[in-house]
């Protein structure tokens, strides 16, 4: 099999629309790998902060790119983690502050060429269910199925304030609001893979979906390419 014959499923959208939850469920019923391209931006903003180097020398941090080794281990989100050079980053990565890191770094190109070579690599038999922001746009344009998830930021702001509650982090709902407007903002306006929803994407737009819903919504558009095995 050669290596673009290794079908990808895209799932994009902003923060918080519920990517994650599409994304599991589709490595549920595929048997595909993930990848998680957002954990990537936001591994290096945070090795970059770490190490002192200011988000805005982007050829510093993209530098630091090639020196990361990045395991993700874990089945399930409960058991799932993230070692970055054989330590473990998970829960430092989940912040909300490490978002808007992976945020900043994110708008340079020179940094996101640095990740590019790293996502295409994900792309491993018997398939790959990759979820970020420009998976359909620019990372695999020839992806067999391009969902773009969308909803209102008031909505997503709510959801995230539950996912971070039911973790165990204590976020003020009216800060995630303003952070998810600020991210927004910078990923959709961004010069370089702009947030935007691929041409021959399906957009599902989830602000009133429940989860089941938007399952089933999904189910129906993988029944309708032949891609339920
Ligand atoms: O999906 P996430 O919240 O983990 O992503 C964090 C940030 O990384 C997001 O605000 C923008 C950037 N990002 C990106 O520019 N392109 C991607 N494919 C994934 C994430």
């Amino acid at each position: 099999m050669t290596l673009l014959s290794v079908p990808v499923i895209a799932v994009d959208g902003p923060a918080g629309v519920g990517k994650g939850v599409v994304t599991r469920w589709l490595m549920t019923h595929t048997g595909w790998h993930r990848l998680d391209s957002g954990a990537l931006y936001r591994i290096l903003a945070l090795a970059a902060h770490r190490a002192g180097i200011p988000l805005d020398e982007s050829q510093r941090v993209a530098a630091l790119a090639s020196a990361l080794d990045i395991r993700f281990t874990g089945e399930t989100e409960a058991d799932e983690a993230i070692l970055v050079n054989g330590e473990n980053w998970t829960s430092a990565l989940r912040e909300e502050t490490t978002g808007d890191l992976a945020s900043r770094i994110a708008t340079a190109t020179v940094v996101r060429d640095a990740l590019l070579q790293r996502q295409r690599d994900f792309r491993t038999a018997p398939g790959l269910i990759a979820d970020g922001r420009d998976m359909g746009t620019v990372v695999f344009p020839d992806a067999v199925l391009k969902l773009f998830l969308d909803a209102s930021a008031e909505a997503r702001a709510e959801r995230r304030h539950r996912q971070l509650s039911r973790k165990g982090l204590d976020v003020n709902l009216a800060d995630l609001f303003a952070e998810v407007r600020a991210r927004d903002e910078r990923d959709r306006t961004r010069t370089v893979a702009p947030l935007v929803a691929a041409e021959d994407a399906v957009t599902i737009d989830t602000t009133v979906m429940g989860v089941q819903e938007v399952l089933q919504v999904v189910a129906a558009l993988l029944k309708a390419r032949n891609l339920k095995f």
